[in-house]
């Protein structure tokens, strides 16, 4: 069976990957900054099929002989380390734009030096809609990009770098003849492998202690009752998958379960567990938005329910102690 490298293993939607990758019988090379953090990378040795099949590697996206040495002998790549901060960083810059984009950059050029066959890059929807001038009346698909000037001239750097580097993968696939497919999921809620929480799950968390803190990811007007994009962290990595298996997979996918409102949001929330307090203030905001994922969905895609997402969500937070 073929080896596949995944860049960034022990992170929330990595592991995941991780643990998909081992189930259906491929060897992993699993990138960390530290393999012997057991903190961060215990929980990828207790996988299932890990003792035989998965080599953690020591890399970091900007040493680019640590790639190279990690994707040797590797069919395939799953790039998926990125700097995903909660909240403003004091030099995003150096936090953000250069691990993303040099990280990127450097993921590329080691697949070409170890003749890797197939990269699967995970962007974001960060990287389709940060961009005001899209008509309001058009779904969103893969067809819209985040305006990167827009992005950095109002702080929103996390979506310029997944932008850049993105859009550079794609371009870096055509010109360099390597199959590149970029997914870009949404926002991800579901069950953690790990023990250390994800920005993702610390906004989900903080909705059961009464706190509305989507700003803590890069959403305009996050305080209002704006729609939020979901998939489920294990959907998310059958995508991932499913870009990396099939033939036919080609350029870029979105890839969202549910959208609905964050009033609606903590609703459901409530009636599936009424004894948390809840955020309450959700100013109204007119707001259209229409997402379509059929591009991931034609290629054999489905997904889990939301209340699933949710229910397995506070299982995990409970089992690992961060709610009551
Ligand atoms: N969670 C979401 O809602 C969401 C939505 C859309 C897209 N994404 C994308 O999905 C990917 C994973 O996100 P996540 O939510 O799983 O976050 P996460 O748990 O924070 O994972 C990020 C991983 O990247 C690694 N990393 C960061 N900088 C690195 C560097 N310079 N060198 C090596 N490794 C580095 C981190 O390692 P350390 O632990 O050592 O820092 C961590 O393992 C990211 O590309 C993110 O943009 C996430």
């Amino acid at each position: 069976m073929e080896i596949v490298c995944v860049t960034g293993a022990g992170g929330y939607v990595a592991s995941w990957v991780v643990k998909e990758l081992l189930a259906k019988g491929y060897f992993v090379h699993g990138t960390v900054r530290n393999p012997a953090d057991e903190k961060k990378n215990g929980h990828l040795k207790k996988l299932k099929h890990a003792e035989e099949k998965l080599h953690l590697f020591k890399a970091d996206m900007l040493d680019y002989a640590s790639l190279c040495t990690a994707m040797d002998g590797c069919t395939g790549v799953v790039h998926i380390a990125t700097p995903v901060p909660a909240g403003k960083v004091a030099d995003p810059q150096a936090e953000m734009l250069e691990p993303a984009i040099t990280g990127t950059r450097n993921v590329m050029n080691a697949c070409l030096k170890t003749k890797v066959k197939k990269v699967v890059v995970v962007s974001s929807v960060l990287a389709i809609v940060a961009n005001p001038s899209w008509p309001k009346n058009q779904v969103t698909d893969e067809n819209r990009w985040s305006d990167v000037e827009f992005c950095m001239k109002n702080d929103k750097w996390y979506s310029a770098a997944k932008a850049i580097s993105e859009r550079e993968a794609l371009e870096f696939g055509k010109k360099n003849n390597l199959k590149v497919v970029t997914v870009c999921p949404s926002v991800v809620f579901g069950p953690m492998l790990q023990s250390t929480i994800c920005t993702t799950n610390i906004i989900l968390l903080n909705l059961f202690k009464g706190e509305n803190s989507l700003n803590l990811i890069e959403f305009d007007n996050a305080q209002d009752d704006i729609y939020i994009p979901i998939v489920d962290v294990r959907d998310c990595a059958n995508a991932l998958l499913l870009a990396y298996e099939k033939p036919e997979a080609d350029g870029r996918y979105l890839c969202s379960s549910h959208v609905l409102k964050m009033k609606a949001l903590v609703e459901l929330l409530k009636s599936l567990f009424p004894h948390y307090i809840y955020p309450t203030d959700f100013p109204a905001l007119d707001e259209k938005l229409n997402y379509t994922c059929e591009k991931m969905v034609n290629l054999g895609w489905n997904y889990m329910s939301l209340e699933k997402t949710l229910v397995d969500s506070v299982e995990t937070f409970q089992k690992n102690g961060l709610l009551s």
